[in-house]
């Protein structure tokens, strides 16, 4: 059949789409900014139609009203990210969380989730009747390919990003509705973050490869990179951040070692200036989560640097990101995807890079992490840790080292108490002449 007959003929209303979620279906939401907001309100107004629809989603930027109080007989929430609309009904028995790396999310359509409905978004067709997933192709891709129903919002308004195309006979049904994408403000910073901005670019080499995580830090990185040259991206996701130093000429992707003069990216959240860069951009190929974050492909990037952050720090250089104590906050993410890959790297380094205190209040490097904390990085894989007092590198050292440069980097108000610890851990005498 000729695309352009099936993809009206498979043109339906909102509620019409959602009518094929049947009780106890598994339903995979579109990730991120690219979250179908549309199809997502109009399935949570048919809540009394449903009895436990498990709701699979990762970075949910959206109202997620699937797992507010009294939504509990309806759908049950499945995250592989905890953000702060998630927090709540994850922490209060409301949804369960995953420990996934995050560039394994699509074999577990496979595996253990097989996936009945896929909930995306996508770009109208392409003269060649295929689709953009935009913003978000990370596991979206493989939730398409593998679930037995897809539902898609599509909006004129997401970008036609390249990289990973779907023929529009792989969705079953399309509504059409247009609506701005879900923008992620650019963080504020400030004088700590600018510190740990300038700490971590100085481990940053012309004609690197970076990959940048959420949040304040990785934008304060961006921001003294200025002088650098030839850097290039290879990251799990991107914002606004990077458009500036593609302007200043900074980023041009030309010592790339693999997919050179591209950006690559499995997902993106930003402002419109973002998307309006991607948008037909054929020098972004957004691409599979378990492409882009695969530890062996990462590698494959001469001196590639990870920047992402971190909630605890103990002083053999263990790393919680995703809990206080046993409180989930956050995910896995591609944190470990990225330390790992940029181990395998010609030239690779990690950086984990965090404020030194929870407002000042607070030591983020401690003697022990707190009581049922989530070890995400593990000692062994962790490389550089970076402050807004100075950076300690870790790999091979000793843990007698690593704790002393740790101290040497935390906040001087904490430095007398985490020395104290220190000494009660290592006593001199079982060194001697090596201390
Ligand atoms: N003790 C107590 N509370 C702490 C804490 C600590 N050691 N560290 C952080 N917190 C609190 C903060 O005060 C904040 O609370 P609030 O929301 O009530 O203000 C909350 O935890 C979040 O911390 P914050 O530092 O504001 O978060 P961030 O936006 O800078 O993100 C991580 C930090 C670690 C949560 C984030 O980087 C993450 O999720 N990392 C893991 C995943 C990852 O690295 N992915 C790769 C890139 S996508």
């Amino acid at each position: 059949m000729d695309w352009r007959t099936y993809f009206e003929q498979r043109k339906v209303s909102a509620d019409e789409a959602v009518s094929h979620i049947n009780s106890g279906d598994r339903v995979v939401i579109g990730h991120a900014c690219g979250e179908p907001s549309y199809l997502v309100d109009t399935m949570v107004a048919h809540a009394e139609d449903y009895e436990n629809v498990e709701i699979v989603h990762m970075v949910a930027m959206g109202k997620c009203e699937y797992c507010k109080p009294g939504m509990e007989k309806h759908f049950r929430h499945h995250a592989f990210f905890v953000g702060g609309n998630t927090r709540d009904a994850i922490n209060s028995g409301r949804g369960n969380f995953i420990p996934c790396f995050f560039y394994q999310v699509p074999e577990t359509f496979h595996t253990t989730m097989p996936v009945d409905v896929a909930m995306v978004s996508v770009t109208p067709p392409d003269e060649d009747g295929n689709v953009s997933l935009g913003v978000s192709v990370d596991y979206d891709y493989e939730a398409i390919m593998s679930a037995k129903t897809v539902i898609a919002q599509v909006n004129d308004q997401m970008p036609f990003t390249y990289g990973k195309l779907i023929p529009v006979d792989k969705i079953t049904y399309f509504v059409e509705h247009s609506s701005p994408i879900i923008e992620l403000a650019p963080p504020k910073i400030g004088p700590v973050e600018e510190a740990i901005g300038k700490n971590c670019a100085s481990l940053v080499k012309d004609g690197d490869t970076l990959q940048l995580g959420i949040g304040a830090i990785p934008d304060a990185v961006l921001m003294f990179l200025r002088e650098k040259k030839d850097l290039g991206i290879h990251s799990e996701m991107f914002s606004d951040g990077v458009v500036d130093l593609v302007e200043a000429g900074v980023i041009t992707n030309k010592k790339k070692t693999l997919n050179p003069g591209k950006f690559v990216a499995n997902f993106l959240m930003g402002t419109k200036r973002l998307y309006d860069f991607v948008d037909h951009n054929p020098d972004v190929l957004m691409l599979p989560v378990d492409y882009v974050n695969h530890p062996v492909v990462v590698g494959h990037n001469d001196n590639l640097v990870s920047i992402n952050s971190c909630v605890q720090v103990d002083l053999t250089g263990q790393v919680a990101s995703e809990s206080i104590g046993s409180k989930q906050i956050s995910g896995i993410g591609g944190q470990v995807d990225f330390v790992r890959g940029a181990a395998l790297s010609n030239g690779g380094r990690s950086i984990i890079a965090m404020p030194s205190t929870v407002k000042g209040k607070v030591s983020k490097i401690v003697p022990l992490l707190d009581e049922g904390a989530t070890v995400t990085t593990s000692r062994t894989d962790v490389d550089y840790i970076v402050t807004e007092y100075g950076i300690a590198h870790l790999k091979g050292q000793s843990l007698r080292e690593r704790a002393r440069r740790l101290i040497s980097i935390a906040h001087p108000d904490f430095r007398e108490s985490l020395q104290a610890e220190y000494d009660k851990r290592f006593p001199q005498q079982f060194i001697g002449e090596y201390a």
